[in-house]
């Protein structure tokens, strides 16, 4: 099973009533991507979230699938007595235990516009992690950002996280060592191609990274673009993003 990017929030919908599916499956991702590697990731998200370590936050995460991120996510809300709102499709959220402290809004965000009213500037956290590749396709992201902004509290943070560049992949299976990777992942002499000027529909370059960037700050926030950890199983091709409201 391949990394599944021509995907939308329909199709997660089916694959998680598929019970022939694992967890990983079911959110999209080959068994390998992400077995071992949840701890690392999960450590990944706290060391760039500085308010998940206080007590009592408001916690939003927008897509959390159905798979370990969340319920490393949930153990570390209980811990440290936080609010935490998921929001994603009911069939995935069906997967995810209830829990005092857990409210589960199903829905599309950024459409589940209503349900979210009450927490305008309430959130100290939001995690939208893996998820921004399907809202640039299927939502408008100005809008999916906008509203973000809107939830954030002051001195709240943002990580829209695991986000797929396609400009970064690029110039990886460009390089020496992404020639490497690759020969060694297809167990061929084969060298990568890559089209520096192709049309790329539908997927996220450096232009919208940096348009988000631009945007964030434009409307009062701190944004910052950052690497993921050299550990996480995708860091040669994916990074994050960071905003902070002032
Ligand atoms: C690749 S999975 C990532 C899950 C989790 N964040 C993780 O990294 O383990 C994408 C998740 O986002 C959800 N999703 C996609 N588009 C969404 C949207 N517009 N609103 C809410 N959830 C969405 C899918 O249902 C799926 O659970």
């Amino acid at each position: 099973m391949a990394v599944f990017d021509d995907i939308g929030y329909e199709d997660f919908r089916q694959m998680a009533m598929d019970d022939s599916l694992s967890p990983h499956e079911k959110i999209g991702f080959p068994n390998a991507y992400r077995d071992a590697h949840e701890a690392a990731i999960f450590a990944d998200i706290e060391s760039k979230l500085a308010n998940l370590a206080r007590r009592s936050q408001n916690v939003l995460d927008i897509g959390p699938g159905c798979a370990g991120l969340p319920r490393l996510l949930m153990d570390a809300c209980r811990l440290r007595e936080h609010s935490l709102v998921l929001i994603d499709s009911p069939e995935m959220l069906a997967h995810l235990p209830d829990a005092s402290g857990v409210i589960k809004l199903p829905g599309f965000y950024p459409d589940c516009n209503d349900a979210l009213q009450p927490w305008i500037g309430r959130f100290n956290v939001i995690i939208c992690y893996s998820v921004f590749q399907y809202i640039f396709v299927e939502a408008s992201f100005w809008k999916f950002l906008d509203l973000s902004i809107q939830l954030l509290a002051p001195g709240g943070q943002m990580l829209i996280g695991d986000i797929p560049n396609v400009s970064k992949r690029k110039r990886f299976f460009a390089s020496d060592a992404g020639v490497r990777f690759h020969q060694d992942f297809t167990q061929t002499s084969e060298v990568p191609h890559v089209d520096f000027r192709a049309v790329e529909k539908d997927k996220i370059d450096d232009a919208v990274i940096l348009g988000v960037i631009m945007r964030a700050r434009a409307q009062g926030c701190d944004a910052y673009w950052l690497p993921q950890g050299e550990s996480l199983p995708m860091a040669n091709r994916r990074e994050d993003v960071l905003i902070i409201k002032p």
